[in-house]
């Protein structure tokens, strides 16, 4: 493949992935790998090899993707031509995460790629399997030689799919028997939120304009608000999601790193190091949740039957594969605080929640009211404070609401909003997530990636949460919000005790 003149050279690869019949490869990472080729940022030596127990050659693996690349919303354009180049690098292997016959094999035609395309004897491996591989396959390929590169110049890598864990200290564990085989540096730990080109534009908003750094702190934000809304249920993710729930989809990882992008202090560079270093800073500053007090800051829920646009949905423990018993929340709202010398006392609220009236991922800074407000033919409290929110999707931009006067002969101040919007502004359309960060693992840039360390603070912050709702399961009453709604009264309360309001879109 023909390589566009890039700033940084993509090394060639070849790219390996552990459950390659599943539906992140179909819908997420081939498609992905596919624009890619059609941006022509593939590097000339490259070739995929898939990996899973489920039968298939080389060629039923290639027509099986090509139904889902010609189908999938995320590819703009289909052309012919460049997946006919695209599909001769698909390659596929039958065989079990769990033997070491499977990585034997493996080597060798990871070995047969290497001469017949030019990949350099470069590795990026990709675990798209069920979590509880994770471990198996990092050290299986460390006992099967394949992340043996000491005589030679080639790199490998593993990008690990989330959920890193099911909790504190299995995060922990997980990274221990990963980091016997791989280190810390060649550990791609993914969370497709931080691909997103609204969240990476969080940073350059707030640090490449002089603007915004100087009130982007207690003494002017009164609160800040994060919420990803989901329209969608579990669709066919009942079983996985019966046992996450959404406290380990959600939160662990994107809403989390959101809020991290949000409060942390400016990096001295953009690079892996230094931008998750200050990431870290800001989860380890998050003030521990008082299991006692659970009640004051966390809210949980669990949709029942409703309608969402126009049309009547089934309650989540009518979903398949859930127990019609179900205590898995599919709502989640908290209070966090920061405590540092940047956020001491602004509460940081974050919710989520499937089958809620929109599919709506947003941030808003909620400013602090003037000091003293003297246009007198205005009633003061109808005088909105700033709200710069954040739109991460859809209808991606970015709005400021400000006071103007109406015009005409009185001084009567009203809240107008001045607005960004992606499509207008850049028009084209942007690369996907995954696009973004496969391309940055090839490129062997982590800065988009979690780090251990990261992902254990996380963990860290929701164990009171988690090891209290466990053990007080069968206390809730579920289900508390009809799907089509903003989730639970409670969620609504959370705030109203603190004299504020969920915005919502
Ligand atoms: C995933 C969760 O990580 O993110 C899903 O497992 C959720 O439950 C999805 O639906 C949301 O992603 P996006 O990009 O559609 O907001």
């Amino acid at each position: 493949m023909s390589q566009a003149p890039t700033i940084r050279p993509v090394d060639p690869v070849a790219f390996v992935i552990f459950g390659a019949s599943g539906d992140l490869t179909k819908r997420k990472l081939i498609p992905a790998l596919y624009n890619l080729a059609c941006s022509n940022l593939l590097p000339q030596g490259f070739a995929v090899m898939g990996f899973s127990l489920i039968e298939m050659t080389d060629e039923s693996f290639r027509s099986q993707m090509l139904e889902w690349v010609k189908n999938s919303g995320e590819v703009i354009k289909f052309d012919q031509k460049i997946w006919d180049d695209f599909a001769l690098r698909l390659h596929y292997i039958i065989a079990d995460f769990e033997k070491p016959e499977g990585y034997q094999r493996l080597k060798e035609r990871l070995t047969q790629l290497d001469d017949r395309f030019g990949c350099g004897g470069n590795r990026l491996f990709y675990c798209a399997t069920p979590p509880s591989f994770y471990g198996t396959i990092a050290t299986a390929l460390g006992e099967n030689g394949l992340t043996d590169m000491a005589e030679t110049k080639a790199w490998n890598r593993i990008i690990i799919e989330k959920p890193f864990g099911i909790n504190l200290q299995s995060a922990i564990d997980l990274n221990t028997t990963i980091h016997k085989k791989f280190k810390e540096e060649q550990i791609y730990r993914i969370d497709h939120y931080l691909g997103k080109e609204t969240v990476q534009n969080i940073m350059a908003f707030r640090f490449a304009n002089s603007i915004i750094e100087p009130i982007w702190n207690r003494r002017y934000i009164d609160h800040v608000q994060i919420t990803a809304a989901e329209s969608l249920g579990v669709e066919h993710r009942g079983k996985y999601y019966e046992e996450a729930g959404c406290l380990r989809d959600m939160f662990q990882n994107h809403l989390l790193q959101l809020m991290a992008l949000i409060a942390m202090d400016p990096p001295v560079h953009y690079d892996g190091r230094s931008v998750r270093d200050r990431k870290a800073d800001v989860l380890r500053a998050i003030v521990p949740i008082d299991p006692e007090k659970l009640g004051e800051v966390a809210v949980r829920g669990q949709y029942g039957p409703g309608e969402i646009d126009g049309a009547n949905v089934v309650g989540y423990r009518q979903e398949d594969g859930v127990a019609p018993n179900s205590y898995t929340e599919t709502f989640v709202a908290l209070k966090l605080m920061v405590d540092n010398w940047r956020w001491a006392d602004v509460p940081f609220y974050l919710r989520s929640g499937k089958r809620m009236p929109s599919r709506m991922a947003e941030i808003s800074i909620q400013f602090k009211r003037v000091p003293h407000m003297f246009f007198n033919m205005t009633n003061h409290d109808q005088i909105e404070p700033n709200v710069l929110t954040i739109r991460i999707q859809p209808d991606e931009g970015i709005s400021l609401k400000v006071g103007a006067k109406v015009p005409g002969p009185e001084m009567h101040i009203q809240q107008v909003k001045m607005e960004f919007s992606y499509g207008e502004s850049f028009g084209s359309h942007p690369a996907t997530a995954y696009e973004t960060l496969l391309l940055d693992a090839m490129l062997g840039d982590p800065t988009l990636f979690n780090r251990s360390d990261a992902v254990e603070h996380s963990w860290e912050v929701l164990a009171p949460v988690l090891g209290t709702w466990e053990a007080t399961r069968s206390f809730t009453h579920f289900p508390n919000y009809d799907a089509g709604t903003w989730g639970p009264a409670a969620a609504d309360a959370l705030l109203e005790k603190d004299g504020r309001a969920w915005r919502n879109g």
